[in-house]
């Protein structure tokens, strides 16, 4: 990749093309002391006053530096490696880390010693890089006194409060608002589907576990998703585009949000799944279409509930599982509230907290 003149024009070589980089575009860059705080890294103009049709008088490339000179009258040197950086997929951290899909033949599961300087180390770096390959790590010996999962949320990123606030506490109580908070099963199933936006990444932290049951489970909505794609097209498809309402209500607050079953990106490449099968519902549909939805619903029910999917674990006392919510699917089995107390703290955060971490740790250490 590089940077090449031609006529005053500015083209960028990928290697085996070239294209030429529009002035506006470079104008927009020009980040000396007068258009450009280094500190916020934020323009001290605004570019959308500039007349747009700016042109090139003329530019040269000396050493690692293009120095362009613009018909308005502003001359600039820009390091030729930034505007390379911009090209490169290095600009697009998280889309470059491509997700490993995963079932209930996963082997080792991605753990990892908490430590008090962990939020700025290196491994962090290589745990949030786990995390985006599988969508879920696991921190052991996390601190189980004061509240800390709120502490560890907002070392990471920024906890993001729900009305079940900061963080909530799963265990055993009567007269739930919801079925967590029971000791029965939980079918996998994605959280707060009912929100906008659905909160992004779940903490789970494991204060104390006496109970026999109570295995957590985790599948991967990812490979679900894209195998049931392979070999039923036509579920993948209804479940792509019919969107369903999500519905929490309690004493003082109603959530609805509607939504597919499986959300796309701009690409048509998986993005999200929610399933949450004891609060949707599916609007007044054709007899047919309603007829291929319920199937459709019932295979990848069948699919997120089969053992070839699923794995199960324990979560001990200072476990917590960091997981995203968009992607993975996470239950537990039943227990005996007889047996003694089983006491989880959850909380949320979103993608802005992880992505800011991984970005931060990347300039940190130059990688
Ligand atoms: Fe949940």
């Amino acid at each position: 990749m590089k940077i090449e003149l031609n006529d005053n024009k500015v083209l960028f070589n990928n290697g085996s093309s070239s294209q030429e980089i529009h002035p506006f575009w470079l104008r927009e860059r020009v980040s000396n002391e007068k258009y450009f705080d280094n500190n916020t890294q934020q323009r001290k103009f605004d570019p959308t006053f500039l007349n747009t049709d700016i042109s090139i008088k003329s530019a040269r490339i000396s050493n690692d530096l293009l120095e362009v000179n613009f018909n308005d009258g502003v001359n600039f040197k820009l390091e030729i490696n930034k505007i390379i950086q911009e090209f490169s997929k290095d600009d697009f951290l998280i889309q470059s880390i491509s997700k490993e899909k995963w079932d209930s033949t996963l082997g080792n599961i991605n753990k990892y010693n908490f430590y008090d300087e962990i939020y700025e180390s290196k491994e962090m770096y290589n745990l949030l890089t786990e995390f985006y390959k599988y969508g879920f790590v696991i921190f052991k010996n996390v601190p189980t006194n004061d509240n800390f999962i709120v502490k560890f949320a907002n070392s990471i990123g920024s906890v993001r409060r729900t009305n079940f606030g900061e963080h909530f506490n799963v265990k055993s109580v009567p007269n739930p608002n919801d079925l967590a908070y029971t000791s029965l099963p939980l079918a996998p199933h994605t959280d707060n589907p009912y929100r906008n936006p659905v909160p992004c990444i779940q903490l789970l932290h494991c204060i104390t576990n006496e109970v026999s049951g109570g295995f957590s489970t985790l599948v991967d909505g990812y490979t679900v998703t894209e195998d049931l794609k392979k070999d039923f097209k036509e579920y993948y498809d209804i479940l792509t585009k019919v969107k369903v309402k999500f519905k929490f209500i309690d004493k003082d607050v109603v959530l609805e949000g509607w939504s597919e079953l499986i959300k796309l990106d701009e690409n048509k490449k998986f993005k999200q799944v929610k399933f949450s099968p004891r609060l949707d519902f599916v609007p007044i549909l054709n007899k047919d279409q309603l007829d291929l939805y319920y199937k459709a619903r019932n295979k990848i029910s069948s699919m997120y509930n089969s053992d070839k999917y699923k794995i199960e674990f324990k979560l001990m006392s200072g476990d917590l599982l960091m997981m995203d919510n968009y992607r993975l699917l996470h239950g537990r089995t039943e227990f005996d509230a007889n047996e003694g107390n089983r006491f989880l703290q959850g909380a949320y955060i979103d993608f802005d907290s992880t992505e800011g971490k991984l970005r931060h740790l990347k300039r940190k250490f130059n990688f």
